[in-house]
């Protein structure tokens, strides 16, 4: 037996080994086979599962929803669960924090609070400010919580990203549960696998992949997230319809004016579609960690990315989506990959739910880095991917293609279409 052979044994490890010649076909000697390394192919999969449960009223003490899902693990005895609320959710819910602590005390030999529910800001702020983010990291690691510890984060997009980024770092990764509180956090990001903080002044620079353990949609605090929200979160509702599935397309063009008043029953239709959809893409799309150069699920988000900045974040993040979406749409019809009025359609939807389709930020110049600096999107988006530049454009509605290429004089041009649209409506 060789050395070789004597690696292979343990642990069943498959090597590469290469069997090692010299120039008359004979194996060398084994001090100089030593010198010339070695490649060993570490090989193992991981699978994910987590639950997206659509419930109501998730903290009343007879939900079994938490109880459950923090029970299914009780190695050790009793986990603890560290709570952190976005103070939106409290100030149309002050007795939330009260209400969890009252379904802790229910389920007390499921799982334990380490102190109060902690309130934390919420929105895009919270996203640009590292020392509260630092806060939240300090926070668990004073609380003493362990690996078989859980994080609940109940709040917005922003919050969930913040405290999913704090939940993924603490020990390398604590068990992240969300309960999300706007459309936009129940229709994607919260049922999605990644977080991120805005770094040096870039959209999500840091941040992680990192599934969550299980995910609480309450139509609840649907009914609760300001108008805007509420709204801006459709943005990837139609996102999503336009990549991936007419018919829900149709759908929302049917019901835009129902889910502009806010009509709860129809507003949980979206938002669970959406949120199969993105799901969807994510399990079956073959690279739910984004290795590759494509991102489906940013259809418009190379310039909604860059308009939230530029606009230093007066357009929430739908808003700018929607925005973006409108651009992108244009210029496919523009350039011929699209059919005639589809662009129409896509805005036409766009303002029956409520939004506008125009901000100054589009048409600034700056004569530093880019005589206009939305275009800068373009490179930046691809920086983030890596590889070529890879965006999705529409061939249909419900289709996506991917492009390689932007003809800068031709985004300008729906951009200029875009500023019509909007002189037109105000006139
Ligand atoms: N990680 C991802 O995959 C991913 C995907 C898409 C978007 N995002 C991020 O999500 C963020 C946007 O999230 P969002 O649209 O949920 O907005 P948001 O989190 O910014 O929340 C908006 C405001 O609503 C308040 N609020 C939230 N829920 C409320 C409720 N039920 N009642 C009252 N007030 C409430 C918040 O305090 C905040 O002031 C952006 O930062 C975006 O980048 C992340
Ligand atoms: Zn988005």
């Amino acid at each position: 037996m060789d050395d070789s052979d004597l690696l292979r044994n343990f642990w069943g490890l498959q090597t590469m080994i290469p069997q090692i010649h010299d120039g008359q076909n004979q194996p060398l000697a084994a001090e100089s086979a030593a010198n010339q390394g070695h490649t060993y192919r570490q090989s193992f999969a991981v699978r994910y599962d987590y639950d997206v449960i659509f419930t109501r009223d998730v903290f009343e003490p007879d939900n079994a929803a938490l109880r459950d899902v923090v029970g299914d693990d009780r190695e050790g005895g009793v986990p603890d669960l560290a709570v952190f609320i976005d103070a939106g959710v409290t100030g149309s819910m002050p007795g939330l924090p009260r209400l969890i602590e009252s379904y802790a005390l229910a389920h007390r030999q499921r799982f334990r609070l380490p102190g109060s529910p902690t309130v934390v800001p919420g929105g895009e702020r919270l996203k640009n400010n590292p020392e509260a983010i630092r806060q939240i990291q300090c926070q668990l690691v004073e609380s003493g919580i362990d690996r078989h510890s859980y994080v609940l984060a109940v709040g917005g997009g922003a919050m969930l990203d913040v405290v999913g980024y704090a939940a993924a770092t603490v020990h390398r990764g604590l068990r992240h549960i969300r309960a999300p509180t706007t459309t936009l956090s129940q229709a994607d990001s919260g049922v999605g696998v990644k977080n991120g903080v805005n770094f040096m002044g870039k959209k999500n620079m840091l941040g992680t992949f990192a599934p969550p353990y299980a995910v609480l949609n309450d139509s609840r605090f649907l009914e609760s997230q300001p108008r805007r929200e509420c709204v801006s979160g459709l943005a990837e509702a139609v996102k999503v319809a336009l990549i991936r599935d007419a018919d829900f397309f149709v759908w929302l063009e049917r019901n835009a004016a129902r889910l502009r008043e806010r009509d709860p029953s129809t507003l949980s239709v979206a938002v669970r579609r959406c949120a199969e959809l993105h799901m969807a893409q994510i399990a079956n799309g073959g690279d739910p960690f984004e290795r590759g150069s494509a991102r489906p699920l940013d259809y418009g988000h190379w310039s909604a990315h860059k308009l939230e900045t530029l606009s230093d974040y007066q357009l929430l993040h739908g808003e700018a989506v929607a925005i973006g979406i409108a651009l992108d749409t244009r210029y496919a019809v523009q350039r011929g990959m699209l059919a005639h009025g589809c662009d129409a359609r896509v805005c036409g939807l766009f303002e029956t739910l409520g939004f506008r389709l125009w901000h100054p930020a589009l048409e600034m110049s700056d004569a530093t880095t880019h005589p206009h600096p939305v275009l800068n999107g373009l490179s930046e988006f691809q920086a983030h991917m890596g590889g070529r530049l890879t965006l999705i454009m529409l061939s249909a509605i419900g289709r996506a293609i991917e492009v390689h290429e932007i003809r800068e004089d031709v985004m300008l041009e729906a951009i200029g279409w875009l500023k019509q649209r909007e002189t037109a409506a105000v006139m």
